[in-house]
C-alpha cells in the first residue's frame, strides 16, 4: 500500500533528484512536557510509520532507492518512553529498501550530494519536499531546503504538496475499512448517550458515555468533541460542554474517532428528554431532508459548490413554507457554513476542492440549522463514499429519523 503511493511519486519527480519528509515531533509544552503527538498525514501516507523523528528519503538517479530514518531503539529510551519501533519493524511496515539511525540523515543526505558518492545515482540536481505552508510553526521542509540552498546552490527546489493531497483523496480499500470501523464505534458511542441522556445532566457528563465506548476500544476522538445544548447549538464549533441541560431542549453532537490514523466526523442531534417538541420537529424534519436529499445528489461529476447550492435551496425552501423567511437570501441567518468537506486522515482532509466529486473520495454532508431566537441548533452530519455512479453512506446504520430516535430513547 504504502509502497504503491511511493511509486505515484517517483512517478512525478524527474531523473536524478531525491525527495525528503518528516513525520514531525510533539512540540514542547513545559520543561519536559511536550503536546501530544500527531503524525505528520503526508509522511504517514507514504510510509505507515507513526513516530517523530523520522524521515523517508526517495532517490531518483541512476538507481532508485527509498531509506527511512528512525530513532536508535535505546535502553534508556525504552525506560523512559516506551517503545520504539525496531529498524526491521519499521521495514516490515513500510517495505522501504533500507532502514538508518536518524542521527545520519545529514552526513547521507551530503553524500549522495558529494561528487564522489553522486556516481552510484548519478548527479542529483532536484530536490523534492512537501512544502504544507499552512500551519504557524517552521516547517522541516522549509528548513531543510533553506539549508540545502546554502550549500548546494544549483539544485531547484520543487514542492510535492498539491500532488499528496489530489492522491490522498482518493480512497483506497484499507483506508474505507478503517474509516467503517471508526463510525462504527462512533455509532455505539452515540447510541450509549443517548440511551443514558437526561434533562438537568451537565453536557460534559453525557460526553463521558462517548469517552467511556472510545477507551474501550483503545482509540481517540479525531476532534474535540462538540456536546452543545439549547442555545450552545448555535455555536458552530462549541467545546465547553459545561452547560447543564433542561427540560424540552435538544443537544447537539458533533464527533468523531480516529481508528488506525482515520477519521469519522458524524453530527447528531437528539432530545434531552427522548421526545422532540412540534418546533423542533418542524425544523429537524427540514435538516434530514436536505441531508439525505444531499446524499442522494453527490456523486462523481458534482462539484462542490452545486453541493452547497442544492442544499441552501432545500433549507430555504424549507423555512419559508414554514413561514420563518420570505426570501432565501435570509437563509444565511440561521445556516452559516458549507455542506461538508472530504474526511480521511484529516478531518477536514486535504483534497482537490475547486474540481468535481470523484470515485473513491470519502466526503462529509452535514447541512444545519441554527435558531437561535428558539433556542434549537440543528446539524446531522453522515460520511459519504463516493462510488462510479452515485454514492453510499458509511453512517447509514446511525439513527437520524425522528420516530427512530424517540422509540430508541423510549426504551
Ligand atoms: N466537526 C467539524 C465538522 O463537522 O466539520
Ligand atoms: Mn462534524
Ligand atoms: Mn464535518
Amino acid at each position: 500500500m504504502y509502497e504503491k503511493r511511493r511509486k505515484q511519486i517517483l512517478k512525478h519527480m524527474d531523473k536524478g533528484s531525491f525527495a525528503l519528509f518528516s513525520s514531525g515531533y510533539a512540540p514542547k509544552k513545559s520543561l519536559d512536557q511536550h503536546y501530544p503527538y500527531f503524525v505528520n498525514r503526508n509522511f504517514y501516507y507514504l510510509t505507515g510509520i507513526n513516530q517523530a523523528y523520522s524521515y523517508l528519503l526517495i532517490i531518483k538517479g541512476v538507481i532508485e532507492k527509498t531509506i527511512l530514518f528512525v530513532e536508535k531503539r535505546t535502553p534508556e529510551r525504552m525506560l523512559w518512553d516506551g517503545v520504539v519501533l525496531t529498524f526491521e519493524e519499521a521495514k516490515e511496515i513500510s517495505k522501504v529498501d533500507l532502514v538508518m539511525p536518524n542521527t545520519v540523515l545529514d552526513t547521507f543526505i551530503s553524500s549522495i550530494l558529494s561528487s564522489t558518492r553522486a556516481a552510484s545515482y548519478g548527479p542529483l540536481d532536484n530536490v523534492y519536499f512537501d512544502f504544507q505552508g499552512n500551519f504557524n510553526i517552521r516547517e522541516f521542509a522549509e528548513e531543510y531546503s533553506e539549508k540545502l540552498k546554502v550549500n548546494y546552490p544549483y539544485l531547484k527546489h520543487h514542492n510535492l504538496n498539491s500532488l499528496l493531497s489530489s492522491l490522498r483523496s482518493i480512497k483506497d480499500k484499507e483506508e474505507i475499512r478503517r474509516m467503517k470501523e471508526a463510525i462504527k464505534i462512533t455509532d455505539e458511542g452515540l447510541n450509549l448517550m443517548m440511551k443514558n441522556a437526561k434533562p438537568g445532566m451537565v453536557e460534559h457528563e453525557l460526553e463521558a458515555y462517548f469517552e467511556y465506548t472510545l477507551k474501550k476500544h483503545g482509540v481517540t476522538v479525531s476532534f474535540n468533541t462538540i456536546a452543545a445544548s439549547g442555545p450552545n447549538g448555535c455555536i458552530l464549533h462549541y467545546g465547553d460542554n459545561n452547560r447543564k441541560t433542561e427540560d424540552n431542549e435538544l443537544i447537539l453532537f458533533d464527533l468523531g474517532v480516529y481508528k488506525d490514523n482515520y477519521a469519522s466526523d458524524i453530527s447528531r442531534t437528539f432530545p434531552l428528554n427522548g421526545k422532540f417538541t412540534e418546533l423542533q420537529k418542524k425544523y429537524y424534519e427540514i435538516v434530514l431532508e436536505c441531508n439525505k436529499k444531499c446524499i442522494l445528489f453527490a456523486k462523481p461529476g458534482v462539484t462542490w459548490k452545486e453541493l452547497n447550492d442544492y442544499a441552501k435551496d432545500i433549507l430555504s425552501d424549507g423555512l419559508i413554507k414554514l413561514g420563518k423567511i420570505k426570501e432565501k437570501e435570509e437563509l444565511s441567518k440561521y445556516y452559516y457554513h458549507s455542506i461538508g468537506h472530504y474526511l480521511g486522515l484529516d478531518v477536514h482532509d486535504v483534497g482537490p476542492y475547486t474540481e468535481p466529486l470523484k470515485e473513491n473520495q470519502v466526503i462529509t454532508i452535514e447541512p444545519g440549522l441554527y435558531i437561535a431566537e428558539d433556542n434549537i441548533g440543528i446539524r446531522i452530519e453522515d460520511n459519504i463514499l463516493l462510488t462510479k455512479d452515485g454514492s453510499i453512506n458509511l453512517s447509514k446504520e446511525l439513527i437520524k429519523e425522528i420516530k427512530d430516535i424517540e422509540a430508541f430513547m423510549k426504551k
